[in-house]
């Protein structure tokens, strides 16, 4: 008899779910794990096809999804909507949400109730949240929740204010001595993985091999232990301007932009629907409808 629920209860891993532990296995093994964003049902459903290790509900989804000119925005309750859609389409990889401005920067109390929402209320594997320094005794609450934590320093976009705007971190030796600092303290915290975004590729090095739990870079060099992209940035579906890490691997927004032309020349010239397209109905049916609808003769079932 298995003794893994078929309907698992919130924080228990659904079967077939890749376990949190095999992450630290795969930095072990040097085999890069593999994140992408993902803010719907479909995505969440195409990143698991295509064997994505994590996905994760970014706050970017403000940008994204939502039209905002920054992450800030996003709320609680519009993440957490998203985060559902992912789960129900995402099995095999690790779902983590990411916790929006102002959800967890109030207090430990705060951070650990909406964490715990993101597990119960979306059916998330963890949650993710940006900074250090104070932020350290969020993570440590949060996991004393029970439920996973994965930091993100660097680039912080909650904080690009502070930061001076979207620019890399850690250019100076101070600076990435600082960012060391933050990474080893979050471990410590009990981080099961950190995002290193925006940082110049030997540093990311050097925290990485520095940490025993995974780094996920995104524009922070091929020495973390794994890579993450955003979903629109990596299919061509956002026409803000992206960052130079990006990397384009399809342009689905003009394969979109195409089919949504065609069909809209195709209903102007009636040339759609065709008959395949249609439903029919048994020509007495319809002629008694017409000469009923007709006012000739009243529609009488009456045997
Ligand atoms: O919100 C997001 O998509 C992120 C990634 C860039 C790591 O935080």
């Amino acid at each position: 008899m298995s003794i893994r629920p078929q309907k698992p209860a919130p924080a228990t891993p659904a079967p077939g779910k890749l376990p949190l532990t095999e992450l630290t296995e795969m930095k072990r093994r040097h085999q890069p794990i593999v994140m992408v964003t993902a803010y719907d049902a479909p995505g969440g459903r195409l990143a698991d096809q295509a064997g994505a290790d994590l996905v994760l509900v970014g706050d970017s989804a403000a940008m994204t999804v939502l039209g905002h000119e920054s992450t800030v925005p996003a709320t609680m309750e519009e993440m957490l909507i998203l985060t559902r859609a992912v789960t129900r389409g995402a099995s095999r990889p690790l779902v983590i949400a990411d916790m929006p401005f102002g959800s967890f920067q109030v207090s430990d109390e705060d951070a650990m109730r909406n964490a715990i929402r993101f597990v119960k209320e979306a059916g998330a594997d963890a949650v993710k949240l940006e900074g250090a320094g104070v932020m350290l005794s969020r993570v440590r609450s949060i996991v004393a929740a029970g439920i996973p934590v994965m930091g993100h320093i660097g680039l912080t976009p909650q904080s690009a204010t502070m930061l001076g705007g979207f620019k890399a971190q850690g250019r100076s030796a101070e600076k990435a001595l600082a960012l060391l600092a933050d990474a080893r303290a979050l471990e410590a915290a009990g981080c099961f993985s950190l995002v290193l975004e925006a940082v110049p590729a030997p540093v990311a090095r050097r925290i990485s091999q520095e940490l025993s739990i995974p780094t996920i870079g995104i524009g922070a060099g091929g020495d973390c232990d794994g890579q993450v992209l955003v979903w629109h940035d990596l299919l061509g579906l956002y026409e803000g301007r992206t960052a130079r890490f990006v990397k384009r691997y399809a342009d689905i927004g003009e394969t979109i932009r195409g089919a949504l032309e065609t069909f809209a020349a195709d209903v102007r010239e009636r040339r759609f629907p065709e008959a395949e397209h249609t439903y029919s109905m048994p020509d007495e049916e319809l002629a008694l409808f017409e000469r009923a609808a007709l006012g000739t003769e009243a529609l009488d079932r009456r045997e």
